[in-house]
């Protein structure tokens, strides 16, 4: 079962699908209006790359989230690294730092979201915002879940841009995986 609010999303879930052996279940929802049959339905929630920063308020996403999980389930998360919200890939020195830890969000963009290459048009307007560590495993743990593992890694799991990240002269936190157990 995979949840997503954006129909376009879940199509690309459905294309995928179609070439592979499994027959998973998507619903189109917000996470901060799930169904009710998906309240404790799982054992593991896993959260990937990218979904964190769109949160506002990251309190609110984890006690959502937690609500999928059944008692003593896992919910596996495996995000990119606050850390990179310090420095700008485009900047002519992008390892100088160019914002602070704990900077207060939304960074608002009006550019293409692009993955691979260059964002070329103007897109809608989005909001990213920024949370520290701190904000994310306090967030877990007042919804409920005992962190369980907490690891962090010097490879990227975001856009290209930040490739250059991985050839540089320091090894930096670019992604971490963070697992914990609903009480
Ligand atoms: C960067 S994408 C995640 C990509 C996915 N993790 C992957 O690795 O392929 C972020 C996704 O979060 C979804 N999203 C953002 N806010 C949401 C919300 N409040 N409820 C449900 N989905 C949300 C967006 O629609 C988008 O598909």
């Amino acid at each position: 079962m995979g949840v997503d609010q954006a129909a376009a999303f879940l199509d690309q879930a459905l294309e995928l699908t179609a070439r592979s052996p499994h027959t998973p279940t998507f619903v189109e929802a917000d996470v901060h209006e799930l169904p009710a049959n998906l309240y404790e339905a799982f054992d593991v929630a896993l959260i990937t790359i990218g979904v964190l920063n769109w949160m506002p308020d990251i309190k609110a996403f984890f006690a959502h989230a937690a609500k999928t999980l059944r008692p003593g389930g896992t919910m596996v998360i495996y995000e990119t690294h606050p850390f990179l919200e310090m420095l700008d890939p485009e900047s002519t020195d992008p390892w100088r730092v160019a914002s602070s830890y704990f900077q207060a969000g939304p960074v608002v963009e009006d550019k293409v979201i692009v993955y691979e290459g260059q964002g070329e048009a103007n897109g809608v307007t989005s909001y990213w915002h920024p949370h520290g560590l701190g904000e994310i495993i306090t967030g877990a743990i007042r919804a409920g879940l005992r962190i369980s593992h907490f690891s962090e890694y010097p490879h990227s799991n975001r856009e290209e841009l930040y490739d250059i990240y991985e050839q540089g002269y320091w090894d930096v936190p670019m992604c971490y995986i963070l697992t914990a157990i609903k009480m």
